[in-house]
Parts: C-alpha cells; structure tokens; sequence
C-alpha cells in the first residue's frame, strides 16, 4: 500500500513569524491524521524554525530546493542537502516548474539535486509536467516521460523507491484550472510505467506520484480516487492552514 502524502509548498510566501503560526495551527487540525504524510515546504530562512515548531507533530518539513553540490563549498548563496537536514527537513521538492521556467533548471540539473538530497538522507519530491504548449501539439506524454528519464537518470531501484515524484502540469498551476482526475491520472500511470521500464516493476508500484496545479479542498476527493494517484503538491490553497487542513483531511 502506498501511504498517501499531502505537500504545501509555500513556494516565496510568509515571514518567519507567519510560517511558524500556520505551522502550528496547521498542526492542530491535522492532529491525529495518521494514516497519510503531511508536509510543508517554508522558504529556507523560515525552515529551521518552522521545524523546531513542527517537532512532536505529524506535520514534516521540505525544503523547495537544493544545491546539486553535497556538503560545504564555496557555492555563495547555495544551500546543501546536508544543511537542510540539519535545520530539520526531511524532504526537498526539486526541478519545480518555476524552477525549470525561471532559474534555467534542466533535468541534468534535477537529477544532480536528486542525488544530492538522497546523499543526504533526504527524500526528493522530483517535480515533472508538460507547457500547454506541448500539450496541445500533443507531445505532453513524450515530454514528461523525457523528463522522468532525464531526472532520475543514474539513481537505484533503492534510491528511486526513496523518491517521491508529483506530476505537475505548467498550465494548472496556480490558474484554478486542474487537471482533471482522467487526465491526471493517464499521466501518473505512464509516469509509473516509465518508472518500470528504468528501475523494474517492484519500484514503480511502491513509488508515490502526487498530482499538483490548483489543487483545493473541492477537487482532492476526486483526485485521491484515482488509482495511480497517490497524493497532493499544494501551492495557493496551502498557505491558509484551514484550507491547507480541509485538503489533508479529504476523505475523513
Ligand atoms: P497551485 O501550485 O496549487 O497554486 O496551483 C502548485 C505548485 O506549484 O506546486
């Protein structure tokens, strides 16, 4: 069974202060849930205290990006892995779209950050998805199977089996147009079947695939009862613990 995992990621949201109090409301809506991972994802100057407030909790910590270089080194402005394990993630959400739009990332540089959160005992939330563009001339399915290769490339069943992937289309993020629940879930199967053809069949079944792209409150019942869909990456509904909590607790 494959334990459902429902990510916020904060994305350039929120003081310090601000993160820490959603935290721990977040927290006390979601006490008790324990039958699926919650996770938040501050900026890297609210993470370490956004993770002293977490302690205890069931709410986990992400970090939404990492430097490819392991360690320490002179990399100015560069946060490692091993940094953020330190401060008190255990998750880091790589190869975002934004990531990918707007800071150059190719999937080189993914699967180098991949490697880096791994070394560091962290779990990689590796993010892929199609422009609309590319679904539209209807190469979404060969661009995301690209990006999976590409992103994961190198890495072990064992490591692949430690990653979670979420599947997150350009033209859903934060438009409040999802997916729908079909559409999601096509991809998520072909992501597994790659995922098969490179690690072997074991590994595809175990791996998590979360949806993202304006997921809310009203549509993750519907996302969660699709088969290879195994959770959620939240952006704009998860900054609002109440809402952020509403999602979490689908189903209950
Ligand atoms: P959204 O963002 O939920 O605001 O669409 C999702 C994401 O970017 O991870």
């Amino acid at each position: 069974m494959r334990r459902p995992v429902i990510a916020g990621n904060w994305k350039m949201f929120k003081t310090v202060d601000e993160a820490v109090e959603t935290v721990a409301s977040l927290a006390t809506l979601v006490d008790g849930v324990s039958d699926r991972e919650v996770i938040v994802a501050p900026t890297f100057v609210g993470l370490a205290a956004v993770a002293r407030a977490a302690r205890g909790t069931n709410v986990s910590i992400a970090a939404q990006d990492c430097a490819p270089e392991p360690g320490q080194g002179a990399f100015t402005g560069e946060v490692s892995a091993e940094m953020l394990a330190d401060a008190g993630a255990t998750h880091v959400i790589v190869g975002h779209s934004e990531r990918r739009q707007f800071f150059g990332e190719t999937d080189d540089t993914v699967n180098a950050k991949a490697k880096a959160a791994l070394g560091a005992g962290l779990t990689p939330i590796v993010c892929v998805g199609e422009q609309l563009s590319d679904r539209d001339a209807g190469r979404a399915e060969v661009v995301v199977e690209g990006q999976i290769c590409g992103s994961l490339s190198g890495l072990t069943a064992e490591e692949v089996v430690r990653t979670i992937v979420a599947y997150e289309p350009v033209w859903a993020i934060g438009t409040g147009r999802s997916a729908t629940p079909e559409i999601a879930q096509q991809m998520h199967r072909l992501i597994r079947e790659t995922i098969a053809k490179l690690v072997g069949a074991d590994v595809s079944e175990a791996i998590r695939i979360l949806y993202g792209g304006s997921v809310k409150a009203e549509n993750i019942s519907a996302l969660m009862k699709e088969p290879d869909i195994d959770g959620g990456l939240v952006g704009g509904a998860s900054l609002d613990a109440e809402s952020f909590a509403r999602i979490v607790r689908y189903g209950y």
